[in-house]
């Protein structure tokens, strides 16, 4: 009787494989695709809602959805795999099958990395460690490779080494087929990511220290490094061990050898292979790294940002996250305490309005600019006594947050679920945190963290109401995207519709005073504003 859905399954696996990745998808295709998720979710939520008697052989089915967690991410659809892994990992659990939930937990635990989201990670890790207690298997070492990667991605360095070498450990205890099985690679190849996983780790534990701990780190390191020269890993790892050269050489503050490292790898960026996914935004960060250290802190900042584009066109996030970590330390040195009135953090707008087709186009830079006037006719009528470039500037940085976001969550095209609509509404936290770390004045800070809070108390992150500048700014967002099309609300509201929308919630989700601003100004603005 489950025929029919599971041929489905099995289409959306093949569909999915010869689809391009999402973000140069054609609208059709993503149509197509979204639909299909839709029917997906429903599928599984279909068949966790009944008693385990009444399910399809779930064990069977695995082999079909497995695919699919690696598929989406390829694809660009992060957020799918997040959201879909979770029933049917509990699916899986209920059936018994705890390598196969495994496997569809660690999925679901990498998005979560990818999305900042540690502690959720970790929690999921931690579950799936007591799911399996006693019984090392390659499920539980794909895991712990996860595992180590939160740690990395959240700077603990130790832990992720701690994490690596039990992953590592178990491999010395599996044969190939399980490695090919429940890791996708061969034993020996897993056993060189995760010796160059453990040498990144202690690498950048050197670079974050001083003294005898320093020199411990580096001296790992250096035993790692010999140790993968002994497993004589085919062509494909080359890159890998190039790049842990590298990082080696910066760490020793040898410039020389890290720059003849890079420009090997220049030539191997381009080669084609496994790696080369994340190959292009490594060596970008590296180059920037490698400026970094010679204080050619400008020079540093262009290849940061080649570094950001590379790793948000190749859906890398877990590379994003490193880039953009650097990205905010260089633009710290480079504009000292100014980093809001600096061109450069308008650049990182930028970079935003190419992530983020919502975003997209002009909608910071538009937001800005209606946010400037609504301030201005605050301060006539009322002598509100707003600092009005102040509310242009947060206009135009108010959804920088969004570049902490994954390119999948951003653009998701099918119906969002409240879990992801919470995630999206990470947004405004990220932001005043980004800006805060960038020296940013703190008034600043505040208003992008209060652009979608409201009056009563409903909005986000806080559920305070917000000051008179950051009311002003949602307000502003709120009608420029209304009166907007974009790919996911592809019908905007007429200028009249939105304002009395707007105008029925005055006094409970907004001010009066910005109210009667937005509108002035946009009476008075005829058709542009
Ligand atoms: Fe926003
Ligand atoms: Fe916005």
């Amino acid at each position: 009787m489950w025929r029919k859905e599971f041929d489905f399954v099995r289409a959306f696996g093949r569909d999915l494989e010869s689809r391009p990745p999402l973000p140069v998808a054609s609208a059709a295709e993503l149509e197509a695709h979204a639909a299909q998720v839709v029917r997906l979710q429903d599928l599984f939520a279909l068949i966790a809602s009944l008693p385990p008697a009444q399910r399809p052989p779930v064990g069977e089915w695995d082999d079909a959805v497995s695919p699919l967690w690696r598929r989406l991410f390829a694809k660009g659809d992060d957020i799918d795999r997040y959201t879909l892994a979770e029933p049917w990992y509990r699916v899986l659990v209920e059936a018994g099958e705890t390598d196969r939930a495994l496997r569809a937990l660690t999925g679901r635990m990498a998005s979560a990395r990818n999305f900042r989201h540690y502690d959720e990670a970790l929690a999921l890790s931690a579950e799936g460690r007591r799911l399996c207690v006693g019984r090392p298997s390659g499920a539980l070492a794909n895991l712990l490779n996860t595992e180590g990667s939160v740690h990395y991605c959240r700077r603990d360095f130790e832990a992720a080494e701690r994490s690596y070498s039990e992953a590592l450990g178990i491999a010395d205890l599996l044969d190939d087929g399980a490695c090919r099985t429940w890791i996708g690679v061969d034993r020996r190849t897993f056993r060189g990511q995760e010796t160059f996983n453990i040498l990144c780790a202690f690498v950048d534990l050197a670079s974050a220290s001083k003294g005898r701990a320093r020199a411990l780190a580096l001296a790992a390191a250096r035993e790692r490094r010999a140790f993968l020269d002994t497993l004589a890993l085919g062509g494909d790892f080359w890159s890998l061990t190039c790049v842990a050269d590298v990082e080696m050489a910066l760490a020793e503050g040898d410039g020389a050898s890290a720059r003849t490292g890079l420009t090997r790898l220049d030539a191997e960026a381009h080669r084609g292979g496994p790696y080369t996914y994340s190959l292009l935004a490594t060596l970008a960060r590296l180059h920037s790294r490698l400026l970094a250290a010679e204080g050619d802190w400008a020079g540093a900042y262009g290849w940061v940002r080649k570094a950001l584009q590379a790793s948000t066109q190749n859906n890398y996030p877990a590379e994003e996250q490193l880039v953009l970590d650097q990205a905010v330390e260089i633009l710290r040195h480079l504009q000292g305490g100014d980093g809001a009135r600096s061109g450069r953090t308008s650049e990182m707008v930028g970079l935003l309005e190419d992530k983020d087709w919502y975003t997209g186009r002009s909608h910071s830079r538009s937001v800005s600019r209606l946010a400037t006037r609504v301030a201005r006719a605050a301060n006539e009528t009322r002598e509100a006594g707003l600092d009005v470039q102040r509310v242009a500037t947060a206009g135009l940085l108010h959804d920088i947050g969004k570049l902490r976001c994954p390119w999948s969550l951003l653009n998701k095209i099918a119906p969002i679920t409240p879990r992801e609509r919470s995630l999206l509404h990470d947004h405004s936290a990220h932001g005043a945190a980004l800006l805060r770390d960038l020296g940013v004045e703190e008034p600043l800070c505040v208003i992008v963290e209060e652009h979608h809070e409201c009056l009563d108390g409903s909005g986000y992150p806080n559920g305070r109401a917000p000051s008179m500048e950051g009311a002003i700014v949602g307000l502003c967002d709120i009608f420029e995207a209304a009166v907007t099309p974009n790919r996911r609300y592809k019908s905007p509201k007429t200028r009249e519709e939105i304002l009395a929308e707007i105008r029925s919630a005055s006094g409970r989700l907004h001010p009066p005073v910005a109210v009667e601003g937005l509108a002035r100004v946009v009476e008075r603005s005829g058709e542009r504003h």
